[in-house]
């Protein structure tokens, strides 16, 4: 059974006051969300013990944005496995494409770190997606089932969530069709192994279409960036309406 799964990517924004703010709106939301839904927060890391802290007793898992592949070691301004499981980190992004496109993560880097979170009992979220240019060149097909295969090489199927973001929706207003994200998400699908990855689709995601996504087949979810900044906004999108 594939699993429905709404995640909020705050990225590098909210202090810990304001995640404390954020939960007092939120948290009230969720006495509505329907059974079967998982819900996660990946804040920066900053914020995730005291998320932590606050989220006992509550729908809420906690996320993390990346992970390293060492357990520890000298690698300045990274985070390993056991730092987030320690506090209660139960998923965590890899492959994000402002991973990729900002701080070089390359395929091989993004498959380490699968296996690593892997490794110490986190589920990871493999983000994939194709740029404007490469969408225009007809090279979505290729480049998505070439960062399939060398992402997931040696990773384990049953602990795993992908996200398909086409990197040309992020932050742009400009979402992919639902039609066609769930076209994607279907190809995707069909490179995997174990039919039951539940596949998400992120960019530009919004109370006002959230609704239309969730109503396709292929789409067992949403990976949520600016929208999941403001209670309401993302209290909406988790309580989706479906059909
Ligand atoms: P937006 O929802 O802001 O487009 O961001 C999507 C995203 O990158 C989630 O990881």
């Amino acid at each position: 059974m594939r699993k429905i799964v709404i995640a909020g990517n705050w990225k590098m924004y909210k202090t810990q006051a304001e995640t404390q703010e954020f939960l007092q709106g939120f948290l009230p939301h969720l006495e509505e969300t329907p059974l079967g839904r998982e819900v996660i927060l990946c804040p920066p890391f900053t914020d995730l013990s005291i998320l932590s802290k606050s989220l006992h007793g509550s729908l809420i898992q906690l996320g993390a944005q990346n992970v390293h592949w060492q357990e520890y070691g000298a690698y300045t301004g990274e985070i390993s496995a056991p730092m987030l499981t320690e506090i209660g980190v139960r998923f965590v992004i890899v492959g994000h494409s402002e991973r990729r496109q900002f701080f070089c993560e390359t395929d091989a880097t993004v498959n380490l770190r699968l296996k690593a979170a892997q490794r110490y009992g986190l589920t990871p979220i493999l983000c994939v997606g194709e740029t404007k240019q490469q969408r225009d060149a007809q090279e979505t097909e290729s480049l998505i089932i070439t960062q399939l295969e060398k992402g997931l090489v040696d990773v384990d199927q049953n602990n795993l969530i992908i996200a398909y973001e086409p990197i040309w929706a992020i932050g742009t207003g400009d979402t992919c069709e639902a039609a066609e994200a769930n076209r994607i998400i279907g190809l995707i699908r069909s490179q995997l192994s174990n039919p039951n990855v539940s596949i998400q689709y992120g960019g530009s995601v919004k109370p006002n279409n959230i609704d239309e996504i969730m109503t396709q087949p292929e789409i067992d979810g949403a990976l949520v960036g600016g929208a999941s900044l403001e209670a309401e906004s993302f209290a909406r999108i988790v309580n989706f309406k479906s059909v």
